[in-house]
């Protein structure tokens, strides 16, 4: 099977109460983790592509490796944008193969996000491709673009209807309190989400894909190991489980991933190195990273978005 866009996958993921994991990828490690506990598990997939996963491993490593995964393992798969800043390089990654794009035009006042996600979807649309538009601003770092919590804002459920139509977009990511990274909550602050707020978006465009970012989980289990073997992660808070299965089982049909493998990559690596000093063969630590990975995927595929046995 060849890569597929997520058009088929959000349709089922949406009637059927559950939601497709969607899981940064930056090396081979990472593309194999991914895409083994899926394909066991027989689950849709949509692997996401940052411009600074680009700029490090370079577009076509990239490619080609969800290419051979996609040999490896029978899954529908989507490759995916993550972040598009501008037209062009949503544009590049249209011209080089992927079948789904993000514009996130969220730091932009309405109307220009409203231009520049119109003139995407266009250029999309015109070669088979979907896109995924941003509204509302989600606090945390993504690529060197860092948003403090202050100047985060939640969706206006009174604009989403406007912007759909506008733009003709796939997909809507919001904000209903998730945000970027590995520090989501401070100490003591109760996690929340705005689970009313996705409702009433939902109200005004039903049936409509909506995507959650910032949406790691933070395992306390991974952060114990990195902090017992010379990390700093103290703090680290992540969003509930519950509130991701809750998410799931609503209009949300894309959940994002990211932190979630870092740190399971790096608490594999680190353990390794930390115990055994005299490792120098990548391979010895690069394989617990990579067995970390798959295991937290398998984790959220079975456990928070329900779509194991939905390929
Ligand atoms: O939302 C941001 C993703 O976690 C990608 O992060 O831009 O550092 O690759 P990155
Ligand atoms: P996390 O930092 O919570 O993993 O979010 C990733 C993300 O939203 C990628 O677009
Ligand atoms: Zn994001």
């Amino acid at each position: 099977m060849g890569l597929v866009t997520t058009t088929d996958m959000f349709k089922k993921a949406y009637k059927g109460g559950y939601a497709i994991g969607a899981f940064n990828v930056n090396n081979m490690e990472i593309v194999q983790g991914i895409t083994e506990a899926a394909g066991e598990l027989k689950s849709p997939l949509i692997l996401q592509v940052s411009a600074g996963a680009r700029k490090y491993a370079n577009h076509t490593y990239l490619v080609k490796l969800v290419e051979a995964a996609l040999i490896e393992n029978d899954i529908p798969i989507a490759l995916h944008l993550d972040h598009g800043a501008d037209f062009e390089i949503c544009k590049s990654c249209i011209d080089g193969g992927f079948t789904s794009v993000m514009i996130d035009g969220s730091h932009h006042s309405f109307n220009d996000n409203v231009e520049l996600t119109k003139k995407v979807v266009e250029y999309a649309h015109s070669k088979g491709v979907v896109v995924e538009g941003e509204l509302g601003q989600l606090a945390g770092i993504e690529d060197d673009v860092k948003v403090s919590a202050a100047d985060a804002s939640y969706t206006r459920p009174e604009e989403v209807e406007e912007f759909v139509d506008r733009t003709g977009v796939d997909s809507l990511a919001i904000a209903i309190g998730t945000s970027h990274g590995a520090f989501k909550f401070k100490p003591g602050q109760k996690p929340q989400l705005r689970f009313d707020i996705l409702e009433e978006i939902t109200k005004r465009i039903p049936g409509f894909p909506i995507v959650l970012h910032g949406a790691s989980s933070v395992s306390q289990d991974y952060v114990k190991i990195i902090q017992e073997n010379g990390g700093n992660l103290a703090d680290a808070i992540g969003i509930p489980e519950d509130m991701l299965r809750q998410a799931a089982r609503s209009a949300v049909c894309k959940i994002n991933i990211d932190s979630d493998l870092r740190l399971a990559m790096t608490a594999g690596v680190r353990q390794v190195l930390t115990q055994n000093p005299a490792i120098f063969d990548p391979r010895d630590y690069l394989k617990v990273g990579r067995q970390n990975v798959k295991d937290v995927v398998a984790h959220k595929i079975v456990d928070v978005l329900g779509s194991n046995g939905k390929a």
